[in-house]
């Protein structure tokens, strides 16, 4: 579908853990089309903030009356206007953008890895494999740094999906790092899995080092650049990729990614 720029209003908005909201609006025609991995840009109403540039979101949720969920944690201006919104306020939303996550995985097994605040778009790819006629066994391992900013997601989580939550802290879950509950898994497939992340770069970056093209049946990352405009033109958001002959290719991710082959990704 060609994106679509919409003043939408906010049907709800909460809270639902340390610095973390969730918002929801109504969109019908993105509703229909939006596929996991895909982001909207989000805007203020002209005058309602002193925010000026649209910000980028993965989609996190779509229910059945057309209402979408974004589920976002505060860092700046920008999201902290959004945790000041309030149902009825108007917000401008431009989507849906970018490249989707492959819902085909081709694999018995798939392990996806989410960390802090790139767990939304590994939520709905849950959801989404899940639903496929022949569902693979599906392993999600959600980190975060701290026990408070575990977003419950039990609700959300559909219920073939094995979820492990892992905690620097070890407030909740199992103490230690997404990578650690990762290779644990890995040690237990006994064919070639997928494997699908998005999380802050250091953490995408050590789970490439773990994995071995040839040993996975697929790897894909959703990559969360800094992005001004979303349409491929600012290139605020460049990332070096492996060319032919491993030339270094720069790539915008809003408009080639957010999702890319994670092995062909220059992590470093
Ligand atoms: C494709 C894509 C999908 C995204 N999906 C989501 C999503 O579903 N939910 C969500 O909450 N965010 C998501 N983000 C990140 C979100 O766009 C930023 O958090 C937001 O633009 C920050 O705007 P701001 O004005 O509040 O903060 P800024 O003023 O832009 O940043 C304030 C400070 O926080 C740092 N910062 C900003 N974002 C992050 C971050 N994610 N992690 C660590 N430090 C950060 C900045 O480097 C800066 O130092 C996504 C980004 C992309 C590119
Ligand atoms: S955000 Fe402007 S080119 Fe990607």
């Amino acid at each position: 579908m060609k994106p679509v720029f919409e003043w939408v209003r906010v049907t709800q908005i909460s809270s639902v853990a340390e610095r973390t909201f969730v918002i929801a609006f109504k969109e019908p025609k993105s509703a229909a089309a939006l596929e996991p991995g895909q982001f909207c840009m989000i805007s203020p109403y002209p005058g309602s903030s002193n925010v000026y540039l649209p910000r980028p979101f993965s989609y996190f949720r779509v229910s059945a009356n057309d209402t979408i969920e974004i589920l976002f944690r505060t860092f700046g201006r920008a999201t902290r206007w959004m945790a000041s919104l309030t149902p009825g306020d108007r917000i401008g939303v431009f989507g849906p953008l970018g490249n989707a996550f492959n819902q085909h995985p081709g694999a018995e097994r798939v392990i996806l890895a989410g960390g802090g605040i790139g767990i939304p778009p590994i939520i709905l790819l849950a959801e989404s494999l899940s639903r496929l006629a022949n569902p693979p066994r599906i392993d999600l391992i959600y980190g975060e740094a701290s026990g408070s900013r575990v977003v419950d997601l039990a609700k959300v989580v559909p219920p073939r999906v094995c979820c492990q939550i892992t905690t620097e802290d070890g407030k909740i879950g199992v103490k230690g790092l997404v990578t650690e509950e990762l290779s644990r898994i890995l040690d237990t497939c006994k064919t070639p899995p997928a494997v699908y992340t998005c999380g802050p770069r250091a953490m995408m970056a050590a789970v490439a080092g773990m994995l071995t093209p040839g040993k996975v049946a697929l790897f894909e990352t959703a990559c969360e650049e800094n992005m001004a405009c979303g349409r491929g033109i600012c290139q605020g958001c460049v990332i070096p990729v492996k060319g032919e002959e491993d030339a270094t290719r720069y790539v915008c991710c809003c408009t080639e990614g957010p999702v890319f082959n994670g092995f062909e990704v220059k992590w470093d």
